[in-house]
């Protein structure tokens, strides 16, 4: 198969085999590491797939790449994606409420965390939570693909509510990888409530709580089963609102894939909405498919397929869809909702996620934060 002029693929190979995959010490190329490049008008960009928990340790390698490629004659737009694998659904017995308990002889481990270390905060069991006290509407943002961007919308969709002057709330559910300290910035003990509920922090006008606040950093992957359930009870039922004073849209971000935590939320949650996310390319279309799949099952609405990473606008101001076009939208009908917003790549996003300022909360005039404003005007009715 010949390629449309461009960069050349396989100076290209070599130069990415000289970026050191971490986990083999093998160059990337040799690793296997490099997956669906794609190389056309000046364009290359390829997937960098990773298991969740070495999210962290790629973060470094995905940047070398990316500066990698943009050194090569003829690229003038370099993108290195990085997504996690989804992992496997852990075996656990059922669901049940299992309150936090130490075995025998046990010294509290590092998991049991700061949570465990205050003893007002002993995780109360929650009976049956059919919908958060207080709380009109509740939005998922969910996706079978990790690394497509959920957090990002999640939190910019938050960000955008608030600024509409929403009562807005955002539960950070990914206990394999809190995104919601760092991405709004905000970190801290949370307080309790005179009914022992946890008091959500408050950052860019939303309430957030994530399991980020009360696990310490990097235990919070070691999670499973009915513990992280029981916790996330307790985040669920947080202080979100009063009745005089409820919060209008909770929006919950889930981690990737279709396990546990999922199905505990969508088992155990009333949700209003499913916002599914994914990026242009066939591989985070078909894993989008199996999570639309799952909340139907479950009867959750889907409201639409919001398209992340859906094209870079280039230095003439034209979209680059690098990764492909028509995808979402082609799935978005295939699933009979609609392509709710296209957010394209923006560096300035990824920046503002990384120094916890939302874009949609600082910028509203970059493209991104613009579609999430649109996105929040959709949502919020
Ligand atoms: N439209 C975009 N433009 C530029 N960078 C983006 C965009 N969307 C997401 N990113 C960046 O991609 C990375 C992954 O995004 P994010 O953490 O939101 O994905 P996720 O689906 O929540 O991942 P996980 O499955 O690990 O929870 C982050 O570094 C984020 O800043
Ligand atoms: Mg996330």
């Amino acid at each position: 198969m010949s390629e449309p002029a461009g960069p050349d693929r396989t100076a290209i190979l070599q130069a990415l085999d000289g970026v050191v995959d971490p986990r083999s010490g093998k160059g990337l190329t040799s690793a296997g590491m490099v997956r669906g490049l794609v190389l056309r008008d000046g364009r290359a960009a390829f997937m960098l797939e990773v298991a969740p928990a070495d999210a962290d340790l790629y973060r470094p390698v995905r940047d070398q790449a990316e500066a990698v490629l943009a050194d090569m004659p003829g690229v003038e737009m370099a993108q290195v994606v990085l997504t996690t694998e989804i992992q496997a659904p852990t075996p656990s017995p059922g669901f049940q409420v299992s309150p936090r308990r130490p075995l025998p002889g046990e010294t509290p481990p590092a998991r049991r965390a700061r949570i465990a270390e205050d003893p007002q905060a002993r995780l109360h069991p929650m009976v049956e939570a059919v919908k958060p006290a207080h709380v009109t509407k509740v939005i998922a943002v969910a996706s079978g693909k990790g690394g497509v961007g959920k957090s990002t919308v999640s939190v910019n969709l938050a960000a955008a509510l608030a600024r509409m002057g929403k009562r807005v709330g955002l539960l950070d559910a990914d206990i394999y990888g809190p995104s919601a300290p760092t991405m709004l910035g905000v970190d801290g003990d949370p307080t309790f409530d005179a009914d022992k509920r946890l008091n959500p922090m408050e950052a860019w006008g939303v309430k957030v709580m994530s399991i980020g606040f009360i696990v310490e950093p990097g235990t919070a992957n070691i999670w499973r089963g009915p513990m992280a359930s029981s916790a996330l009870r307790s985040l669920m039922n947080s202080n979100w609102g009063t009745a005089d004073e409820p919060l209008d849209v909770l929006v919950i971000d889930l981690p990737p894939g279709t396990g546990d935590i999922q199905l505990t939320l969508v088992q155990k949650l009333v949700i209003d909405g499913v916002i599914i996310v994914s990026t242009p390319q066939e591989i985070a279309l078909i894993d989008a498919r199996r999570a639309a799949a799952m909340f139907d099952k479950t009867g959750a609405p889907i409201l639409g397929v919001v398209e992340n990473m859906a094209y870079f606008v280039d230095s003439s101001g034209a979209k680059a869809p690098i990764f492909g076009t028509g995808g979402a939208r082609a799935e978005a009908e295939r699933l009979g909702v609609p392509l709710l917003a296209e957010i394209p790549i923006e560096v300035a996003l990824r920046e503002a996620c990384d120094q916890g300022r939302p874009l949609a909360a600082t910028d509203a005039d970059s493209a991104a934060a613009r579609a999430f404003v649109e996105l929040a005007g959709k949502v919020a009715g």
